[in-house]
């Protein structure tokens, strides 16, 4: 896309500092940049945060979900159920291990997560686990999901890329009304990319409850070795054994400081955002042409991103030009997983799907980042009715 005026409204921005600054630079003067105290300070600090008992950081959400994968033990000839509606990581790392992604369809317009009925009627002999996405911060229907997996006894990867610090919908039992997201399935993933709500630039975290999966994912995150170079470098160990073949998929101490300074500012980031998206439906909700999902999970989401519906998906690529034209950049999340080539030839099963396929037609997502304010949202919201022809 071109930009016929300069960008007034960015889709994403981060909240960095001196802060940040200083962090790094404390990092940087005490000369170890790899995996060390910093790293199980991030660690110690975001399970706290999410009320989960183990956090190990790695090096992207994707290097999580590929040892989510490995750790439940996925093989190939097993299937896991998996929404189109995603970014392909979450495919991608269903591969790695030789599994074949299973896809499920979203609820609907007004959901897109995924749906409980589709993950239900695909479940085979073959079906070991089921990776729920939280698409842009939204919780899907974990306690749906969490039944299903039970009645089935499938394992539970959640894909809690965009959700850091939202909350559980549902309504089962008291803990699970408000427990954080990222703290039910058998393991969960985090990232901290660029455009994150907690920025490191790259960077993620595997959370999980199960000591056990905690231990082999400690493992596998560092080439199968049972001490690390900060053990040595610090004096506390002088061998080690290498238990299995692992990876090198370690986050760095830089990248830890980082963290621990984002997740200080993460509670007051969420207010903001949920204030700036509670403003985007006080002026758009109920307009002609434009439709909001998810409206009844407010409360529970991070409001990591602000999804938009129009109603003619033949317009949608012009809507989104339009409003460059003004400035306001504007994306698409997500073209469906099954519908790059890569995936047509790799399941080509993966036929219907035709809410997804709808939705991801019509969605455009508006710029939503805590340093944006109500003018701006009054600003993003006046040009998007006029260019829906709502105003
Ligand atoms: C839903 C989802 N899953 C996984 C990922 C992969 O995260 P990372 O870039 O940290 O590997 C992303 C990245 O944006 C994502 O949006």
């Amino acid at each position: 896309m071109t930009t016929a005026s300069p960008l007034k409204y960015q889709l994403s921005d981060i909240d960095y500092d001196e802060r940040e600054v200083e962090a790094v630079a404390e990092v940087i003067r005490g000369k170890w940049l790899s995996l060390g105290p910093k790293t199980a300070e991030f660690e110690q600090s975001l399970a706290e945060f999410l009320g989960a008992k183990h956090a190990v950081a790695v090096s992207s959400c994707t290097a999580a979900l590929h040892l989510a994968m490995l750790a439940l033990k996925l093989a190939p000839g097993d299937e896991v159920l998996v929404p189109s509606y995603t970014f392909v990581a979450t495919a991608n790392a269903i591969t790695y291990v030789g599994a074949k992604p299973v896809f499920v369809d979203i609820t609907g317009p007004d959901d897109l997560n995924l749906d409980p009925d589709d993950v239900e009627a695909k479940i085979t002999p073959r079906t070991k686990a089921i990776v729920p996405v939280h698409l842009a911060g939204f919780p899907a229907d974990m306690d749906r999901i969490m039944a299903i997996a039970k009645e089935y006894d499938l394992a539970v990867i959640e894909d809690a890329c965009h959700a850091i610090g939202g909350r559980y919908a549902g309504v089962a039992g008291e803990g699970s009304m408000v427990a954080m997201v990222g703290t039910r399935g058998n393991a969960s993933c985090f990232s901290f990319f660029a455009n994150k709500s907690l920025v490191t630039g790259e960077g993620g975290m595997f959370v999980t409850n199960d000591d056990e999966i905690a231990a082999a994912v400690r493992l596998a995150r560092s080439h199968g070795m049972t001490k690390s170079s900060w053990d040595k470098a610090s004096g506390r160990a002088t061998d080690y054994d290498v238990r299995e073949v692992g990876y090198n998929y370690r986050c760095t101490e830089l990248t830890s400081a980082l963290g621990l300074v984002q997740l200080g500012k993460l509670p007051a980031a969420i207010q903001r955002r949920r204030a700036l998206a509670a403003r985007y439906h006080a002026r758009l909700g109920g307009a002609e042409g434009l439709s909001l999902p998810f409206a009844p999970r407010f409360d529970r989401s991070s409001h990591y991103l602000f999804p938009v519906l129009v109603a003619d998906a033949s317009d949608r690529d012009a809507f989104r030009q339009r409003l460059l034209s003004r400035g306001i950049q504007t994306s698409v999340h997500y073209p469906p997983v099954h519908c790059f080539s890569h995936y047509r030839e790799a399941c080509p099963d993966a036929t219907g799907l035709t809410r997804t396929v709808d939705a991801s037609r019509r969605e455009a997502t508006l710029p939503l980042h805590p340093l944006l304010d109500e003018n701006d949202i009054d600003a993003i919201s006046d040009a998007v009715l006029c260019e829906i022809g709502a105003l």
